[in-house]
């Protein structure tokens, strides 16, 4: 279900139903994973709008392993810091991913032995996408969603492995980091976290949900990717790297970085602004405000998440149909909510992202349509039985 539209303030979207203007309605987004409601903030707007203007440009028409801006350099600089690693930035995340799986693969980061390469069954697409190039290099396995066990007997019978999750997955929940450390520790496992989703929402520069259960130097076993794109309210993504070696592998060979266009300016103008409120008391004010949603909602809607400190929301409807009737109806009522169906069948429900743009009484006009839908459609009171 896709909704056009022109965002206008906060979380409200002018959407067009059948793209004609005279259907204009406003739509409050529960889509959008802008949780501390930064894509709008008027300093990263000029920060883009400036970048372009002092360098009158947009980008070069080169990979940027010939010639770069200087401000992306500072960008990474500045991103080193706040993530306390060796930060390469990128167009986007998927590309960061898309050029870190093949050197995986290629056992460069594991002392040159080809590794196992494991894939938690529910890591965001831009991962286990690249499956098929990883398997023409070595072993590939993907296992249940967490399963510690799992991983755990595969490190027992195999000498270099690598473990490829999210850090918070998008679909809600996050991976248990302080067990997978334990294996690390214990193994050696190698792991490859992305916290797209993490970034941004925990720390007190935004570090995210997995760097800091990491050790003040990252180290040479672990790299974590990261969309600007999402809490950071930029665009763009980026690798926090723990090794010089690594650092110069990635400048070298990552394809995106080597032979695709970097970030461009407008990107880099609006990442350095993110990165000054990230560094600025506004980042904990958001943060506290968007904890106060999650609060509030959790206090209307029970769900499996309740009571986590994670910016995203399902609600169990079951049928496929009705969770996409349901949706419909709240979408009616001018809330903006996804439908998640993944499988087996017949365990749909319906995803929320809350952030700190919204308004108190979006949330609770929300969380009452959420019911009354869910009653309308099914005959039965939420939670469902
Ligand atoms: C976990 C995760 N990684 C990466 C991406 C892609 O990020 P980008 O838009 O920066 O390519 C997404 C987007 O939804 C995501 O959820």
């Amino acid at each position: 279900m896709t909704v056009r539209g022109d965002p206008t303030t906060g979380r409200t979207t002018t959407s067009w139903s059948n793209g004609l203007p005279a259907s204009r309605s406003q739509v409050v987004d529960f889509v959008g994973c802008s949780y501390l409601g930064l894509d709008n903030h008027p300093a990263i707007i000029a920060g883009a709008i400036e970048a372009i203007e002092v360098h009158r440009s947009l980008q070069w028409s080169h990979a940027r392993t010939r010639l770069k801006f200087d401000p992306l350099g500072e960008l990474e600089d500045i991103l080193s810091g706040i993530f306390c690693a060796r930060v390469l930035a990128f167009s986007s995340c998927m590309l960061a991913n898309l050029g870190a799986m093949p050197i995986l693969a290629s056992g460069q980061l594991t002392g040159g032995s080809k590794p196992l390469v494991v894939f938690d069954q529910s890591a965001q697409i831009s991962l286990p996408y690249h499956k098929p190039v990883l398997a023409a290099e070595t072993r590939v396995e993907t296992i249940g969603h967490n399963d510690i066990e799992a991983l755990e007997g595969l490190c027992r019978d195999n000498s270099v492995v690598v473990y490829i999750c999210d850090g918070v997955y998008s679909a809600g929940g996050y991976s248990p980091i302080k067990e997978l450390r334990q294996l690390q520790e214990r193994y050696g496992l190698f792991l490859y976290i992305d916290d797209s989703h993490g970034i941004s929402i925990f720390g007190d520069r935004g570090e995210g949900f997995a760097r800091p259960q990491f050790p003040h130097v990252l180290g040479e076993r672990t790299i974590i990717s990261a969309s600007l794109s999402k809490g950071f309210g930029a665009s763009g993504g980026v690798l926090m790297l723990g090794a010089a070696e690594h650092e110069e592998l990635f400048r070298r060979h990552s394809l995106p970085y080597a032979a695709s266009m970097a970030p461009n300016l407008a990107a880099i103008g609006a990442a350095i602004a993110s990165c000054k409120i990230h560094r600025s008391a506004e980042l904990g004010q958001r943060q506290r405000r968007l904890k106060q949603r999650i609060d509030l909602f959790d206090r209307r809607v029970a769900t499996a998440e309740q009571g986590n400190s994670f910016p995203i929301r399902t609600i169990a409807i079951g049928s496929e149909t009705n969770a996409i009737a349901i949706a419909k109806g709240i979408l009616d009522g001018g809330f903006y909510t996804s439908v998640a169906v993944s499988p087996p069948p017949g365990m749909a429900r319906i995803r929320v992202c809350i952030t700190a743009g919204h308004e108190v009484r979006d949330i609770e006009r929300l969380c009452d349509g959420i019911l009354q839908k869910i009653t309308e459609t099914t005959g039965k009171p939420y939670p469902l039985r």
